[in-house]
């Protein structure tokens, strides 16, 4: 395959938080050629995963740092041994490596490659391809994407190539939240048409878990959520019953959850509140389980494989089950839904609600997302308002 010459220094826009809590700063950074393994991909289109906001308020982040995790973009250029992509690609880059090669990788039973599992600074050697122009300090990496930057450096272990068919608006929710939310239903639930299933917050994450239980063919889907805006937008992903906690008087969620389902409960609940799974979130998804059946998922962002409940007899007890990335093998599946999306099987139009130039970052995106009590589902920044200047150009 024929791959770029050597590559040189980029300096571009990014949008860099330089402590926990602090609003982002535009900044030229400066991105160095991608090492063996790696892709500098041109990000087109990025989105705000709640995830972002979480980590740039966490003190034991490595700051400063870009953040930025759900992204779509063009391959630019490539290190050695990398044969996968080739410059000028469409690729999605994800969070979760999936090396291909290792036990985890190899199994159907987990989708946490042990290769390359995450830890700070590119996958293979822990360092940064990031720095500010001004002065040379280094900037670290997020999550091995670091999305809010018109370039960045993936390893390639890390980056799904897409067909340019899928708008890229849409290819870049694939990355995390809509398709983790989706895949916990579809693939680590894999609920059963016909059933009942309970999601507690109605997010991005929790009206994909929707969506995909509707696809999946659930016959009801009770939505829980604080904020009733969210009951709009919920039907027209296949919410079709809703219970607000302030609205239930002296009553538990869960007991009006029994009551809505004629005492039995629902088959499967997902909380999709918390990034680790609220406690008090996920004791009442359980007592709001149907007691037969397995029953229970739990998303949550702590750790892998699936827990089933044990076995009495023809019946199970409540099963809780944690669901990192909705159990997606990322080159596997991500292809999967962006033809499920062409197709329009699957449809991301609603989860769009806002969007903005690269340079709103601050002044809109986070202020909104962190004041509107989840009444944003997802912020698309466009970066082609940014000129890329090449270093000595
Ligand atoms: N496990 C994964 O793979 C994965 C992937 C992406 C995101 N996440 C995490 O999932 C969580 C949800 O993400 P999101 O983007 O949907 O967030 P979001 O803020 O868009 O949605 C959360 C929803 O929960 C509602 N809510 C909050 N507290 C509530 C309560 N006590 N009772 C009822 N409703 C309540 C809010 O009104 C909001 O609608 C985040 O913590 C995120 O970090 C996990
Ligand atoms: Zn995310
Ligand atoms: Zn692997």
């Amino acid at each position: 395959m024929e791959q770029n010459s050597v590559a040189r220094p980029i300096r571009c826009k990014a949008a860099v938080c330089k402590a926990a809590g602090e609003l982002l700063e535009m900044e030229e950074v400066e991105v160095a050629p991608p090492r063996a393994h790696e892709v500098r991909i041109k990000v087109v289109c990025t989105s705000i995963c709640h995830s972002d906001i979480t980590r740039m308020k966490d003190g034991s982040n490595m700051f400063p740092c870009i953040l930025g995790h759900e992204a779509v973009g063009v391959v630019e250029s490539v290190g050695e041994h990398v044969q996968e992509v080739a410059v000028g690609d469409t690729v999605v880059p994800v969070f979760l490596a999936q090396c291909g090669e290792c036990a985890d990788c190899r199994s159907a039973h987990s989708n946490l490659c042990s290769a390359l599992p995450t830890r700070p600074g590119m996958p293979r050697d822990g360092t940064t391809r990031f720095s500010l122009a001004a002065t040379g300090e280094p900037v670290h990496n997020f999550l091995s994407v670091s999305s809010f930057a018109e370039y960045t450096v993936v390893d390639v272990a890390h980056v799904v190539r897409v067909g340019t068919a899928i708008p890229p608006e849409k290819a870049c929710l694939l990355s995390c939240g809509v398709a983790a939310g989706i895949c916990a239903a579809w693939k680590v639930a894999a609920v059963e048409a016909g059933s009942t299933v309970a999601v507690f917050g109605l997010g991005d994450v929790g009206l994909a878990v929707a969506q995909g239980s509707k696809m999946r063919g659930a016959a009801r889907i009770i939505g829980v959520d604080k904020n009733p805006d969210k009951f709009e937008i919920g039907k027209k992903l296949g919410v079709t019953d809703f219970v607000h906690p302030s609205d239930i008087g002296e009553q538990a969620v869960s007991e009006v959850i029994k009551e809505m389902t004629g005492g039995a409960g629902a088959n499967y609940c997902f909380e999709c509140i918390e990034c680790i799974g609220s406690v008090s979130v996920m004791e009442e998804a359980v007592k709001s389980s149907r007691m037969v059946r397995h029953a229970f998922t739990g998303l949550r962002e702590d750790g892998g494989g699936a827990r089933r409940g044990r076995q009495r007899g023809a019946h199970s007890i409540p099963s809780v089950v944690r669901s990192y990335l909705g159990g997606i093998k990322p080159k596997d599946d991500i292809p999967v839904l962006a033809q499920k999306c062409l197709d329009k099987e699957l449809e991301l139009d609603e989860f769009i609600t806002h969007q903005m130039r690269f340079d709103e970052i601050n002044n809109r995106a986070l202020d909104d997302l962190q004041l509107a009590e989840g009444r944003c589902l997802r912020y698309i920044i466009r970066m082609d308002g940014g000129v890329a200047m090449e270093d000595g150009a």
